[in-house]
This record gives C-alpha cells, structure tokens and sequence, in this order.
C-alpha cells in the first residue's frame, strides 16, 4: 500500500483524517497479524518452496531407461561427493550426521529441508539424503541446499531399479495369489513395504561402515524421514542429551521424537526403555551400531515387515533386555503424515508451538522410581506383524551392502546390479 497515493485520495474525496487513521491502523494490524510465525518459512528459506500439495513425481520408466539409471546410481553411489564442503569444512570424527530417508514425497520433503534450515548448529553437521526413489526434480532441491554439507546416495535395490523382479514386485512373491508355493504362508510379501526395511538398514549400514568418514567416526547419526519435520532446537537438545549421557551410563540410543500431546515440559529428557513410538528421529553412535549388528540375524529373519518393531525384537538380546534411551519429552521431531499436505501440516504445528519453550537453559532428566528402586516399563514383545518371511529378503538383509555375494556367473546386461539367487 502506497501511503502517498492513499492520503491523495483521501484529500481528493475528502474523507475525514480520523478515518484515516483508524484506516492506516487497520492496515498495520492486519500487516502484522499476517506476518508469518517466527519459524514458519522464514525468507532465507523461501528457495525450498517449490512444489504444491498436487505435485506429483513418478512415470513408468522403460526397461532400458531402468538400466541407464542403474549405472548412473551406481556412479553417484561409488562417488559419493559431499556437496558444501568447501564452506562448512570436511566431516569430522564427531560431525553428527542427520540421515533423510527419502522417497518421493517432495512437497513433505521441501517443508523438512526448511525446518532443517532453521536449526541452529546446522552448519556443523552433514546431512545425508538416502534416495529410494530417483528424479531430477527431488536431486535439484537436494543439491540447491546452501546450509549446511550434503551428501546424496541412492538405494540400489530400490522398486525403481528393479520393476519386474526382486527386489521389487517379482511373479514368484507371495502376494501373486497364483503362486502355489506360497499356499500354506498366508503371508503376503509387499514389495514396496519391504522396500522400506530393507532401505533404512541398508541406510543404516552405509553410513556406519561405508562413508568416508565412517572408520573413525565418533558422531551422532539421526535418523529422519521425509515426513518428518525437526524443530530449530534439534541439535541444541541433542548436545544436552549427550551430556546426560555422562551421568546416566549405558544409554543406547537417544529418541527426539513421539506422539504429540499437549502441555510437554521442553526441557526435560526421560530415561527409559525405546519402543516403536521413539522411532522417529532416533540417534545412536557406532557404540550401539557394533551391538546391533552383533544382533543383525535378530533384525533380519524376524517376521515383521516394519524396521522399528524388528529394532525392536532385535534390542530385547541387549544385555539389559532393552535399549536404554535419553528422549526428549516434547518432541523434536514431529511427523507430517497425518496431515492432508506439509503445508497444513506446517501451519498446525507453529500454531502448537506457539507458547511453547524452545532453547531451554537448563535440562532435566528423569526417570521412573519405586521404593524398591528403577522402575522400567518394558513394553511386551508382540509377535511379528508378518510380511517379512522371504528368504530373499532375510539374504539381502543380512548382506545390504553386498560385500560378500557376487554372482560372476551373470550375464553382463546385469552386471551393474547385484543378482538374487533364490
Ligand atoms: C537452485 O536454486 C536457484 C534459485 O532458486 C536456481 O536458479 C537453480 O537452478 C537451482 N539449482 C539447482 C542445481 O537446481
Ligand atoms: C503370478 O504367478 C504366475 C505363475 O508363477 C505368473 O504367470 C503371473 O505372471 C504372476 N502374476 C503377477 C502379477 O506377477
Ligand atoms: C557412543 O556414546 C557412548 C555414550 O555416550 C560413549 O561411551 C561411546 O564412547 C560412544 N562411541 C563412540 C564410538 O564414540
């Protein structure tokens, strides 16, 4: 509004001046009642904004397209270039390191770049984007990122790479009802469902042993999702947590996320056994990676389609029975999926936060006591929730990063991809 051209106006029509004002007053109000809330995409981070709730990624690729990615993801994957680095310095021992698993859902994915935009500390950490999905779109919001270092890899054993066969749908699965050897196991393999188990530990595994950095890595690893949304106080809390570490031996891993529930206390941290609700921005370091992967036959031939509740099973053989866990009791990382679009999403939960107290100075933690000392609420183990009795999918997972199968014996169309013996 041009104050000028107004107040000529008003003289022009000779409207009273305390109109005017009361006019001007309006328009002020309104200014800054529009204004948007303190985090909510604050300008800096406008770039991210790309895609409406209506954007869709995906097509059908043909077979010899397929094939051309396959070497291309191959490529960026023995590459594995940290974008940034120039300015943020290289990864050190102790960088913690956020992981996105990320499909392709890039309207959610653009809202939790902007989030992690605004966390503070940012520029010290590196953020890995795990891809299961392949698309220009999604690669050119990923490497516009100017925050912080970035480093891209793709899932090779993806639906993507492989549209006809295993690890994606394949004719010999379980949920072709057709197929006579799966009559007794009333159990349906879901190629997309198993995708995501075997994603985020093949994730899991690439960054612990393969990285550049991973052999004397000492750091953090945060695990996020696509639908996923951090607050700005993320790493604020994770450096809080870590130093609760120090007086509370023997914790596994640290939880920022969780169902959301009014009246949260933001500055305490509860000490207690992990369960699936802690799934979201979960962290460990390579101390409790070595005591998983002593467990990995656990995570990989437990029935359960779902990556947690295999986590799960898998911490039950810890020594304590459990996974000792530091999370934050006001949640760090809130989930956007059950909302129509991450816009909604992201208007909802700043207005939630509006009065809530982000940076606490001082934090607590607490745990659970009885006059006969700790009291731990372990949850009961259920039994697996199926999906996940494949013998291909147990063999891939027990080996993700194919460090011991090779199948010399394949024809060399398919020699960019590992092969599946079943
Ligand atoms: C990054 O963003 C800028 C401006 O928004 C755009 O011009 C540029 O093409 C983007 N770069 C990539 C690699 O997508
Ligand atoms: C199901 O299995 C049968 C026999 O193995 C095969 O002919 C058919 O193509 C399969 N269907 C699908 C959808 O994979
Ligand atoms: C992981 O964290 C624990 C507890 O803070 C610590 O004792 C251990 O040394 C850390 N591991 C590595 C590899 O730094």
């Amino acid at each position: 509004m041009n104050l000028k051209r107004v107040l000529h106006k008003a003289r022009s029509k000779n409207i009273p001046f305390y109109i005017l004002v009361l006019f001007l007053f309006y328009i002020a109000l309104k200014h800054f009642s529009r204004r948007p809330s303190a985090g909510l995409v604050p300008e800096n981070l406008r770039q991210y904004l790309r895609f409406n709730e209506k954007h869709t990624i995906g097509g059908e690729l043909t077979d010899s397209e397929v094939d051309r990615l396959r070497v291309q993801v191959e490529i960026l994957n023995t590459e594995r270039r940290v974008y940034n680095e120039k300015r943020f310095g290289r990864v050190l021992p102790e960088t913690t390191t956020i992981v996105v698993q990320a499909h392709r859902d890039v309207e959610r994915l653009q809202y939790l770049i902007v989030s992690l935009g605004q966390v503070r500390y940012i520029e010290d950490a590196v953020l890995v984007f795990s891809h299961s999905y392949y698309h220009p779109e999604i690669n050119s919001l990923v490497r516009n990122i100017t925050f912080c270092k970035v480093l891209q890899v793709f899932f090779p054993y993806s639906l993507q790479l492989h549209p006809h066969q295993f690890p994606g749908a394949d004719p010999n699965d379980c949920s072709n009802s057709s197929n006579a050897l799966c009559g007794k196991l009333n159990n349906e393999r879901n190629a997309r469902d198993a995708e995501r188990k075997q994603h985020w530990w093949w994730t899991a595994n690439l960054i612990f042993e393969h990285a550049s950095w991973s052999y004397t890595y000492r750091g953090m690893v945060i695990f996020l999702e696509e639908d996923n949304y951090v607050l700005p106080d993320l790493l604020h809390m994770l450096k809080y947590a870590q130093r609760s570490v120090t007086f509370i031996p023997q914790v596994d891993v640290i939880s920022f996320g969780r169902t959301y529930a009014k009246d949260l206390d933001y500055n305490l941290l509860t000490i207690e056994a992990w369960r699936p609700p802690y799934d979201k921005g979960l962290s460990f370091n390579k101390t409790t990676w070595r005591k998983i992967v002593s467990w990995l036959s656990v995570f990989c031939m437990h029935d359960d389609i779902s990556w947690s509740y295999s986590l799960l099973h898998l911490f039950s053989r810890f020594p304590k029975g459990y996974a000792e866990m530091a999370a934050c009791m006001a949640p760090r990382v809130l989930s956007t999926g059950m909302f129509p679009s991450g816009k909604k999403a992201v208007e909802v939960i700043w207005k939630r936060l509006e009065y809530s107290k982000l940076y606490p100075e001082s934090v607590s933690a607490v745990m659970l006591f009885s006059q006969h000392g700790r009291v731990v609420r372990k949850t009961r183990l259920p039994p697996g929730s199926g999906g996940w009795n494949d013998l291909r999918d147990h063999l891939l997972c027990l080996d993700p990063l194919m460090s011991t199968i090779t199948d010399p014996t394949e024809d060399e169309s398919t020699t960019t991809s590992p092969v599946f013996v079943t």
